[in-house]
């Protein structure tokens, strides 16, 4: 009996973490169902730990990432070291053969939902490596305080100071960087900081050098409106469901759990502030067969509390779609990817849209089999993919 009972509650457990409802078009699949259900184990622990008052639920994610980091090694055939930009810690690739010219720079920033990851975790470690062999660049892998420890605007502050420095005509030429080749570049929360320090530098008259190109991978641009059709339709997206999504967007404000309950319900934007839907309005920004099933509601308005507390969830700062049309006018060639199943689709197409209509150059690659994290995903065919277009994007437009 006890037994049967046990056996019972083995596959149950078993059905529940196998079951993840994948799309037709995804390839790989079983290879993907594993990794996901991995990641689903994970989550439920950590959470568990952090119902029990045991540790919070973000500090045993990045305590699992630390344990996948990798020392500053140089390989044969890029050079790898470590300093700090401004007081802010950075790791730098530089391409071991000779160069008889400047080389193009890139100013890379890690994604992790402004609460987990670090350049030197083994993903981003490898990615910088080939982009600095494969481009013939030199790297700047930023690190940046992250939640809980630090919230809004610390991540942007680390990341605009480290860029900054980078700038400076010196530091250019002592990295033998040509100050009109270079860019910036960051995938999810690191797409996100890109296109915000892109967008302040414009309006900083301190910095002489300007960027030549932004190349955003599947970034975060608003949290504003938490209902759009992707988020409509990511609940059980791989890697990033909306309900997770949701509690990163929130832990870059606080730690206070209410900000995150009025987002879940769509209800965290106070009436004053409602001009600002107009920037981040689904119904008018979008293709329209993303539009398809969903129909467009005006958000309910929010408790002014809760914004006077917590105002970075409306500051362009953390939300560059909030720009208006003139500086985002300013902004330099840019590249965006899109992936199909992803909560931060739709994010991503109305930067395009937004972008196009004031006349900024933009290359969007859109993933019909794409999901959210396949860009490091090192191993699948979907990453491979996804980091061929971006690399050779760069490699002409860079
Ligand atoms: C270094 O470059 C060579 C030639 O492109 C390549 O075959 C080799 O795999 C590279 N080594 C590493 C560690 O990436
Ligand atoms: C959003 O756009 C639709 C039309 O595309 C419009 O009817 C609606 O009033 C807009 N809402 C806001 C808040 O801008």
């Amino acid at each position: 009996m006890e037994r049967t009972i046990l056996l019972l509650a083995a596959m149950v457990l078993v059905a529940y973490y196998v079951y993840i409802p994948l799309p037709d078009d995804i390839e790989e699949p079983w290879n993907l169902i594993l990794e996901m259900t991995k990641l689903k184990i994970v989550v439920d622990l950590v959470s568990f730990a952090e119902f029990l008052g045991i540790n919070h639920f973000m500090d045993s994610l990045q305590f699992l990432i630390r344990l996948q980091e990798v020392p500053a090694t140089s390989d044969e055939n890029v050079t790898v070291t470590e300093t700090t930009f401004n007081s802010v810690p950075v790791r730098i690739y530089m391409p071991k053969r000779k160069s008889e010219m400047l080389r193009r720079g890139l100013f890379f920033i890690h994604g992790g939902g402004w609460c987990l990851g670090s350049a030197a975790f083994v993903k981003y470690d490898l990615l910088a490596r080939q982009t600095a062999d494969r481009l013939d660049a030199v790297v700047v892998s930023t690190n940046y305080g992250l939640a809980p420890k630090y919230h809004f605007p610390h991540q942007f502050e680390d990341v605009y100071s480290a860029l900054r420095w980078f700038l400076q005509e010196d530091i250019l030429e002592t990295y033998g960087v040509d100050p009109r080749r270079v860019g910036v570049s960051g995938d999810s929360a690191g797409g996100n900081l890109a296109a915000a320090v892109t967008q302040q530098l414009i309006q900083d008259p301190d910095v002489k050098t300007k960027l030549k190109v932004q190349a955003l991978v599947y970034p975060a641009l608003q949290a504003l409106d938490m209902k759009l059709p992707s988020h409509q339709e990511g609940s059980y997206f791989p890697f990033l469901p909306t309900s997770l999504l949701i509690r990163l967007w929130s832990e870059y404000f606080t730690t206070d759990r209410t900000l995150e309950k009025a987002m879940l319900l769509n209800q965290h934007v106070p009436m004053e502030f409602s001009h600002l839907f107009q920037f981040v309005n689904w119904s008018s920004l979008l293709p329209e067969r993303y539009k398809t099933d969903h129909f467009y509601e005006n958000p309910t308005p929010g408790s002014n509390e809760l914004a006077k507390k917590y105002p970075g969830f409306l500051d362009v700062k953390a939300c560059p779609l909030l720009a208006n049309d003139n500086i985002l006018s300013h902004l330099p060639l840019t590249y965006i990817t899109t992936c199909q199943y992803d909560v931060l689709r739709d994010d991503g197409l109305m930067y395009v849209t937004r972008l196009q209509n004031v006349g900024v150059h933009v290359t969007h690659h859109h993933f019909e089999d794409g999901f959210h994290g396949a860009f490091t995903l090192h191993g699948f065919k979907i990453a491979d993919k996804i980091q061929n277009q971006y690399l050779s994007w760069l490699m002409k437009n860079l």
